[in-house]
Order: C-alpha cells, then sequence, then structure tokens
C-alpha cells in the first residue's frame, strides 16, 4: 500500500509542478474541459487531411540514420552473453582466451564492470524507465535464464561475436521458480499497479448464481514478445562524464535520467538521440544492454554499438505475460448482466512489477448489477514482463468479449443487440459520465458495412469445399490517456516558418506529422513552413510514448505554447495595428497571421508584426495543463471488430478473409497516418490471435523460439483487406478533441477472430493462439 501512496504522491507532485508552471507561462492557454479547443470545432483542411508522414521520404531512401547506423570516430562492436540457467550464482567466468582473440578490446564482467548505481523501477519512481531494480552486472547472481553475464568489445562485429563463443561460463544453480502452476499453487497477491486491481461492486458471485442464465468460463493467453523491425541498438560515446546516446526509444526523457542516475552524473550531463525508431510497441525502453555499453564504453574511451540480436531481444527484453482469466456474467433472460466477474491470475518477474491489468477493459465497457474485478500475480524467475500492445486491453477483450458471445449463444440474441443491452449510463465502476460514447454509433456504422446481416446466427451453416465460414463480432475498449509532462516550444520566424520542438517520440506512428498539421492549423500556415524537432532528451517535455498518449499530451502542450504565442505577438502589435486591444481568445492563425475572430477584416501578418516591433523570431515555451479532465470524465476510445474467417475443415487452419473496424476515437487529425494506426493495430491483433506465442519451457525458464523463424508474426499472406471507419466525432475534453489510437486497433480483435471461428465451426477457442491444433482438438474425429 505504501508504494501506491508513494507512486500517486509523486505522481500530484508531478502534476501540480507541471500546472503551475503551465498556468504561469501560459494564463489563457486552453484547460481541459473548461471549453472545447477550437481545432476540435472548426477545421481549415489540415485537421484530419490525409497528409503523407513527413519522415516517410528519408526512410524510404535509406536517407534516415537509426540507433544502430550511426558511425562515430574509434567506436568498437559489442556482444553480449546470456546466462543459461534461471537461477543461481556464476561460478567461474574465464575471459582469457576472448581476451587474446583478434580484435577484442575488452572483455566485460560482473568482476570488472564499473560499479553502477541501480536504478529503481519506474512503478516506484515515475523518472525512471526501467522495468526492474535488478544491478546490471554488478555481482555473481543470475536472476533469469537469458541475464547478460559478458560483453566483449572488439574493432569488428565478427571479431566480437567470434571471441564471445570463446566464453564458457560455470554456473552453480540454485532452485528456480518457472512453473506457473507450482507459483499458483503456492499462492497469488493482488496485483497493484498505480492502485489495487480489485473492484467489488455488490455481491457478484450471489448474482451470478441467481441469473437467469450465465456463462463462466476459463481464457488462458500465452506469453508473447516484442518484434519490432528495428532491433534494440544504442551507439553511445563519453566526453568526460557527459554521456552522448543514439537509442531506439519511446522513453527519451527516462533514459536520460535514468542514465545518469546509474552511473551518477547529473542529467543534463546525459543526451539521448532518437529521431527514428523501428517500431517500438511498449519494448523500446531501458533495458540493459543501454547500460552495457554505457558501462563498456566507458570503462574503454572509446564509444561503443551495440545491437542486440534477435535472440538478445528475447533475452533481454521483457514481452507480455502469460495471464489465465476466469470471464462469468449472469443474466435476466432479456440479457441485462446481473453479474460481471472478471478475475485470474498473470506472472511477473521477481523483480519487477507489470502485473497484465486485464480487468481494464470490465472497468469501463458495461453496466451489470454486480462486479468482480481482480487481477491476482504470481512471481516467476523470467526476464521483467512490461508493457506490450495494448497491456490489458489487448488480452482483457479477448476473454470478456468471447464470454459475451458465449452468452449472446446461450440467450438467443444477436451478439450486438446483447452489447447494446448493456450500455452503461455511467462509467459503471468510476461512476464518472462519459466525455463521449458512440458505442451504438460504431456497431451500427460497422455492421451495415460489413454486411452483418448476413451471418447466418447458427454455426456451421456455410461450407465452401473443405471451408467452413464464419463471421464474428466483439468491441473493442482503450482509455484516453495523458500524461503529465508535456511541453513545447515554438519559434515563429518573420519569415513566416514556425518550428516547434518537443522531446516526443516518433516510432512510425506520425507523431511527426501530425504535429506539424496541427501547429500549421493553429498559426496559420502551409504544412511546408512548419518543421517539428523532435527525438531529443534536451528538448521540452518529459514524456514517454506509451499508453497512445503521445499526441494528447504533447498535442496539449502545443496549444498552451500557442497560446502564449498569440499572447506574445498581441503584446507586440503597435497601437495602429488592426488587432489592437485584442485577447488571446479573440483571435485566430490564418494566412500566415492572426484574425479576428468577430471581424474578418481585422487582420495582420506574423512578418508585419515582427517587422514592426523589429524581431526576426519570437519563441515561447509552456507546459501543457494539469490532466484535470480525468478527475470530471471517464474517456475511452470504443471500437466494434468484424472478421470473417474461414476454417479448414480438414486441418483446421483458420484463415481471415476479411475484416472491418468501426471506430469512436475522437476527431481524426490525419486521415492516412490514423488509418495506418488503426489496421497495423488490427494486425496485431490478428497475430495475437492465431499465431503468436513464446514458448518458455518451463523446466529451465528458457524461451526457446527465440527468432523471427519460430515466433510467428503475421506476414503479408496472412492479413486480409481490411476496412477501417470511425465517427470523426471530437472529444470536447480532449486537446484537438482527439483521442491516442496506437493500441486501440488491437483491443477486441482477438475476440472477434474467436467468436467467427465459433460461427464457422461451432468450436469455442479459449486459449490463445488458436491454431489449427487447437480448433481441430475441440471434437473428436476433427472437423
Ligand atoms: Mo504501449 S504497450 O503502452 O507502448
Amino acid at each position: 500500500m505504501s508504494l501506491i501512496k508513494d507512486v500517486k504522491a509523486k505522481a500530484v507532485d508531478g502534476l501540480l509542478a507541471a500546472g503551475k508552471k503551465a498556468i504561469a507561462s501560459a494564463p489563457d492557454a486552453w484547460m481541459p474541459g473548461a471549453h472545447p479547443d477550437p481545432l476540435a470545432e472548426h477545421r481549415n483542411g489540415l485537421v484530419g487531411a490525409a497528409i503523407s508522414r513527413v519522415d516517410g521520404p528519408e526512410k524510404v531512401q535509406g536517407l534516415a540514420r537509426f540507433a544502430a547506423e550511426i558511425p562515430l570516430e574509434g567506436m568498437l562492436y559489442a556482444a553480449v552473453l546470456f546466462s543459461t540457467i534461471p537461477r543461481g550464482r556464476i561460478a567461474a567466468l574465464d575471459t582469457s582466451a576472448a581476451r587474446s582473440s583478434p580484435g577484442v578490446v575488452f572483455v566485460m564482467t560482473h568482476e570488472n564492470a564499473p560499479r553502477l548505481k541501480t536504478l529503481p523501477p519506474f512503478t516506484k519512481n515515475l523518472h525512471s524507465a526501467a522495468a526492474d531494480d535488478v544491478p546490471v552486472m554488478q555481482d555473481d547472481r543470475i536472476r533469469w535464464n537469458g541475464q547478460p553475464v559478458a560483453v566483449v568489445l572488439a574493432e569488428t562485429q565478427e571479431q566480437a561475436d567470434h571471441a564471445l563463443s570463446l566464453l564458457h561460463p560455470a554456473y552453480e544453480p540454485e532452485p528456480a521458480s518457472t512453473s506457473f502452476a507450482d507459483a499458483r499453487a503456492r499462492g497469488v497477491e493482488v496485483g497493484n499497479f498505480m492502485g489495487l486491481l480489485k473492484d467489488e461492486v455488490g455481491d457478484a458471485e450471489a448474482a451470478l448464481s441467481a441469473a437467469a442464465v450465465h456463462v463462466d468460463a476459463v481464457y488462458s493467453t500465452p506469453r508473447q514478445n516484442h518484434n519490432a523491425l528495428e532491433l534494440h541498438a544504442v551507439t553511445v560515446a563519453w566526453d568526460g562524464d557527459e554521456l552522448l546516446v543514439h537509442d531506439a526509444t519511446q522513453k527519451l526523457a527516462h533514459t536520460a535520467w535514468s542514465l545518469a542516475h546509474a552511473f551518477d552524473v547529473k542529467r543534463e550531463q546525459v543526451r539521448v538521440l532518437s529521431p527514428y525508431v523501428g517500431g517500438g510497441f511498449g519494448g523500446k525502453s531501458l533495458w540493459q544492454h543501454q547500460i552495457l555499453a554505457a558501462a563498456a564504453s566507458r570503462a574503454v574511451g572509446r564509444p561503443v554499438r551495440l545491437v542486440l540480436s534477435r535472440e538478445g531481444v528475447y533475452r533481454v527484453v521483457g514481452g507480455r505475460t502469460l495471464t489465465e482469466q476466469r470471464v462469468a456474467i449472469g443474466a435476466a433472460s432479456d440479457g441485462r448482466f446481473e453479474a460481471l466477474i472478471h478475475t485470474g491470475v498473470a506472472a511477473m518477474g521477481q523483480h519487477n512489477n507489470m502485473p497484465e491489468p486485464f480487468i481494464n477493459p470490465a472497468r469501463s465497457m458495461y453496466a451489470a448489477g454486480a462486479f468482480h474485478l481482480e487481477v491476482d500475480t504470481v512471481r516467476l524467475d523470467m526476464v521483467a514482463n512490461t508493457f506490450m500492445r495494448g497491456p490489458g486491453e489487448a488480452m482483457g477483450t479477448f476473454a470478456l468479449e468471447s464470454a459475451i458471445d458465449e452468452l449472446a449463444v446461450k440467450l438467443k440474441i444477436d451478439p450486438i443487440e446483447l452489447r447494446l443491452r448493456n450500455e452503461p449510463e455511467r462509467e459503471p465502476i468510476s461512476g464518472l459520465p462519459f466525455s463521449t460514447r458512440q458505442v451504438k454509433r460504431v456497431f451500427k456504422d460497422g455492421a451495415e458495412r460489413f454486411g452483418w446481416q448476413h451471418r447466418h446466427p447458427t454455426p456451421g451453416q456455410r461450407r465452401e469445399g473443405e471451408w467452413l465460414i464464419g463471421m464474428g463480432v466483439a468491441a473493442g475498449s482503450y482509455p484516453y490517456t495523458r500524461m503529465p509532462g508535456g511541453a513545447a516550444r515554438i519559434t515563429l520566424r518573420n519569415d513566416g516558418h514556425a518550428r516547434v520542438e518537443i522531446g516526443g517520440q516518433e516510432m512510425g506512428m506520425g507523431t511527426a506529422t501530425v504535429h506539424a498539421q496541427v501547429v500549421a492549423a493553429r498559426l496559420g500556415l502551409p504544412m511546408s513552413q512548419v518543421v517539428v524537432h523532435y527525438g531529443d532528451s534536451s528538448l521540452p517535455g518529459t514524456v514517454m510514448a506509451v499508453g497512445s498518449q503521445q499526441t494528447a499530451a504533447f498535442g496539449a502542450a502545443i496549444a498552451s505554447a500557442h497560446s502564449a504565442l498569440v499572447q506574445k505577438l498581441l503584446k507586440l502589435v503597435k497601437a495602429d495595428s488592426p488587432l489592437h486591444g485584442l485577447g488571446v481568445g479573440e483571435v485566430e492563425g490564418l494566412d500566415e497571421g492572426l484574425v479576428a475572430i468577430g471581424d474578418r477584416s481585422r487582420r495582420e501578418t506574423y512578418r508585419s508584426i515582427l517587422t514592426q516591433s523589429e524581431r526576426s523570431e519570437v519563441t515561447v515555451e509552456a507546459a501543457a495543463p494539469l490532466p484535470l479532465e480525468f478527475l470530471h470524465w471517464a474517456m475511452h476510445s470504443h471500437a466494434a471488430l468484424f472478421c470473417e474467417v474461414k476454417v479448414s475443415a480438414v486441418t483446421g487452419e483458420t484463415r481471415v478473409t476479411r475484416f472491418l473496424g468501426s471506430f469512436d476515437c475522437g476527431r481524426i487529425l490525419n486521415a492516412k497516418t490514423a488509418a495506418s494506426q488503426l489496421r497495423g493495430g488490427i494486425i496485431m491483433g490478428l497475430g495475437l490471435a492465431l499465431m503468436e506465442e513464446t514458448q518458455f519451457d518451463e523446466r529451465t525458464g528458457r524461451i526457446v523460439n527465440a527468432s523471427l523463424s519460430e515466433y510467428h508474426v503475421p506476414v503479408h499472406l496472412d492479413v486480409p483487406p481490411i476496412d477501417v471507419i470511425w465517427t470523426d466525432i471530437a472529444d470536447p475534453h480532449a486537446p484537438m478533441g482527439a483521442h491516442g489510437i496506437g493500441e486501440l486497433g488491437i483491443t477486441g480483435t482477438t475476440a472477434a477472430v474467436a467468436n467467427a471461428i465459433y460461427n464457422a465451426t461451432g468450436r469455442r477457442c479459449r486459449s490463445l493462439p488458436m491454431t489449427l491444433d487447437k480448433v481441430l482438438d475441440k471434437v473428436p474425429g476433427g472437423l
């Protein structure tokens, strides 16, 4: 409990500091909820436009240099050796052969690594980017199978890799906890992630027993690993006590803070650059490799490049943990929920705290007479599990939305109708009103467009040759989030060009593009005259790109900075200016200048304002206002996912033939990047539904399919035509009226596939991934 209080106290401190700064810097700034952001309501052609990514051309031309491609003078290449036992100690590690191997400059082990301060995990210190508090190469302890035990530095990568093969550590193994069932038998603890993962309203078990109809089933989801196209990589150089880090990260500022803490230097002495990231998904965080590279570099006094191999990513970078979830729903004969129970167990590592919060969807999606929601945890000797593509929601919606489909079958009610009968008036657990909620609309629009009326309600009715064909539907949900710490700097030049600087991260989702659009729209400039600088920890703002919240977090900061800029410009206007005497709320940006909203004939260009006041440019910096919107409203995005599958009656193989996502996620800022985000989310969901699974050998705690040849993700042939539609209804309480959408498309997708498989075959798959063996096994003798 003290941890929660601690985290909450720190969060509130952070909020207050950010809020004070915001109010001081821009008293007229847009405040969430006070009135809608003007950009949410009237559009000038830029907001919402399908504009191609501004970072696209340099990437496709190969001009963009990623972290593993930065050449530095005198740079050494690193190779990392991973432990092969889950728990124990290193008894002996003879490095002599490796050290005398050609090109080798240094072999680092726990015996000669620089002394480092242990990092607090981010759950204990909000500045930190670390998932766990494991000391990095500071002692002889082995804490998971795959932990780094040695780093070789050599003049070439091949020399480093070869020398690594000459290292043969001897271990003293100790009994390890690597079996989920054994750990459960020893007892579970209620998960705690910024609050206890447990909600009880009424007596859910009693309501379940008393209900006219009920379903009660267990759903299991496996471990899954991060497989961003770009391998985790870092290129580092020390200059005295100053550390320059070329990283691939979604946590710029937090990585800088963490490395400064570990090496006991000042935060300002560490600069992290990460302009290009080849996919993040929750995995591009601070892991041991950045610390090891910086430690080795410091020890030898030369720059170091460390690129994890694909196997290395599985060993060092945590992914999603496994879960076992019970969903029980008791309903009246008209379908109204009288009890909603969603409980279960997730595993965590011994040194981290990420209890996969799979109950999140059930906290907001449906009304019910009574609730029992609870995530219990057990601890295993394994790499720290972490955020991964819709943590909580992706796996929670699999269980919840499958169970609702099962209940619809029992009740003989259309599954869309059943969901709509349980639409909540207010958010059930918190009691807060929804800021916006267009669930009926997304189902209606989606059903029409997908042709839901053609679905046969009885399973197994459509067959073409060996293929059984079916349709399924599920709801998706992801929270609107806006973390504190957003800040932005805008510089406007008198030639009508603007530069926006944010400590933001672009992992390919369109951050740079969307903020350029938004700034151009606010200022009334063409896109070509706005440039967004990001990917540098020395820029304003300490916002990590997680939880699909970067657009809102920096969007709010940019709104504040824009207000401050307008205020400054209005102070500069001369007494004879048509804008003289107007306040911030009375003007807007148009045609490279400001115009009075009430009288469009009153206008002056930026060039004129700045030239007349003899300035070549003005610069303002502002912090985002406090995310107070959460105190007043339940803020979520919603989705209706429609899936058509064909399942082979011979092999049990499922092929998704059509998919449609219908979304309610506020104002869409860029139709092209939004469609890509949502479609990408759906593709990830299809992978989770049908193929992704980390094979963790419970005897040894070893991941045995640590490669893309044995860990399957969707490739082009696995991906059907995916149709994406949205309401484009602004959330009046969010900056720009927009919600982050990175993770929304993943949620509900797995259940839509499961429900389609049921409709095609009559087989209910309650275990991910729904591989052909599971589909065939449901009834002996095949389909
Ligand atoms: Mo997302 S899994 O919070 O990067």
